[in-house]
């Protein structure tokens, strides 16, 4: 969507994966979908390094709203568990520099059960949003037919325009559809929304990872050519941080979803997260790549019979990233090859370095042989540029 935003995929924080659909404030008042949670992890945000380094949206997902329209059909967040309102907590995230991201779903309820967005409710809901000072909007898909979505989802992106503010749009539409053409139009989405949902739902574990990734791969001749700058495919939150990835794992993830040019929106406790879990999550080279200005999304180049799959990320300034990841399930393999065998076409002079353990290899060339040591369900991801050509022509 070209509204002048997300022309990186966006940083962000989600509350769905981790929190989900805690009212419970009586008995857990620090984990329950409440202004509180939002407050505390706009603090982690901007006290913790995570604003810094991009990571600056703040989003609420379902459940915060009451049962209930106002007497003017308006939606109104719960008054006991946001008594300050969703105006407020915009403010206050916006006072710690950060965005605020609310929760709809075009439908007559939310996948929770709380009220959705009918066709002629979008204007207002819209409306609404906007004079909050919401900053973006993840519209979800339950309760409502084909037809519905596909007259609602552009409706809601006239009308966040129409608003005047500037507001990021995510549609969960195509999950919706089976997230793939003919019934899923990825040109329109590309004009209409700044992301979206192709697919499952990710869980806190391993498997759901797996299968997510092996979605993607699966259809990327489809999914790679449609992302760009404004217009990302999302593979749904990152969990590090929570009860289901191994470290190696973790890494994986944040490896994979960078390849992707995924949205990066962590699902996790900010206020209790380790320090080895937030390193992955802050790797300054790893979110480098994420980020690379031209926007082009990265793919699975070859799955060996061995199990190992070798992904790639077409980067600005003639660098890329690689990914050498395992599925295997029995013991670290090593894995030897050169760019030429894989078929990568490299600066004539490159050097490469290991994102998670710093090492730079120097002075490579398309033939030189490399070996990477690959553990199980882990990953190793290089960064590779151009060898810096400090040789002169002295004698001229
Ligand atoms: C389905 C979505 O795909 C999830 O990300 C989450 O928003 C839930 N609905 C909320 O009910």
């Amino acid at each position: 969507l070209d509204n002048g935003l997300m022309r990186t995929p966006p940083m962000g924080w989600l509350a769905w994966e981790r929190f989900r659909c805690n009212t419970d404030c009586d008995n857990d008042p620090e984990n329950c979908i409440s202004e509180r949670l939002f407050m505390d992890m706009a603090d982690r945000l901007a006290e913790d390094g995570w604003k810094e380094l991009g990571y600056q949206y703040v989003n609420i997902d379902d459940c915060w709203a009451a049962k209930e329209r106002d007497s003017e059909g308006r939606l109104v967040a719960d008054p006991i568990r946001f008594p300050s309102g969703i105006k407020a907590l915009a403010e206050y995230v916006h006072a710690k520099g950060l965005k605020l991201g609310i929760y709809g779903d075009l439908g007559t309820y939310t996948c929770g059960g709380y009220p959705g967005t009918t066709l002629d409710q979008i204007e207002l809901d819209a409306h609404t949003f906007a004079s909050w000072g919401v900053d973006m909007l993840k519209l979800d898909g339950c309760y409502s037919n084909s037809s519905t979505k596909a007259l609602g989802y552009p409706l809601m992106s006239k009308a966040l325009n129409a608003t005047g503010r500037p507001i990021a749009f995510s549609c969960s539409w195509p999950a919706y559809e089976g997230g793939l053409p003919p019934v899923v139009n990825y040109t329109l989405l590309g004009e209409i929304c700044n992301l979206w949902r192709n697919y499952a739902d990710i869980d806190d574990s391993w498997e759901s990872v797996r299968g997510i990734v092996n979605w993607y791969s699966r259809h990327q001749d489809v999914l790679q050519p449609v992302a760009g700058p404004g217009k990302w495919n999302d593979p749904d939150m990152l969990i590090i941080g929570n009860f289901g990835l191994s470290y190696e794992q973790s890494k994986s993830q944040m490896a994979l979803w960078a390849i992707l040019a995924a949205p990066l929106f962590m699902s996790n406790d900010l206020r209790a997260i380790t320090l080895k879990e937030a390193s992955i999550l802050q790797n300054k080279l790893l979110i480098r790549i994420s980020q690379d200005p031209l926007g082009v999304q990265g793919q699975m180049l070859l799955k060996g019979k061995n199990n190992i799959e070798v992904w790639m990320r077409q980067l600005s300034s003639s660098t890329m990233a690689l990914a050498f990841f395992s599925q295997r399930t029995d013991m670290p393999y090593h894995y030897t090859t050169s760019l030429g065998q894989l078929n990568i076409t490299a600066p004539q002079l490159f050097s490469m370095q290991d994102v998670y353990s710093g090492w730079v290899l120097h002075q490579l060339e398309i033939d030189t042989e490399f070996t990477v040591t690959i553990n199980p369900s882990g990953v190793v991801m290089l960064f590779v540029y151009p060898e810096m050509q400090i040789v002169q022509d002295w004698d001229k």
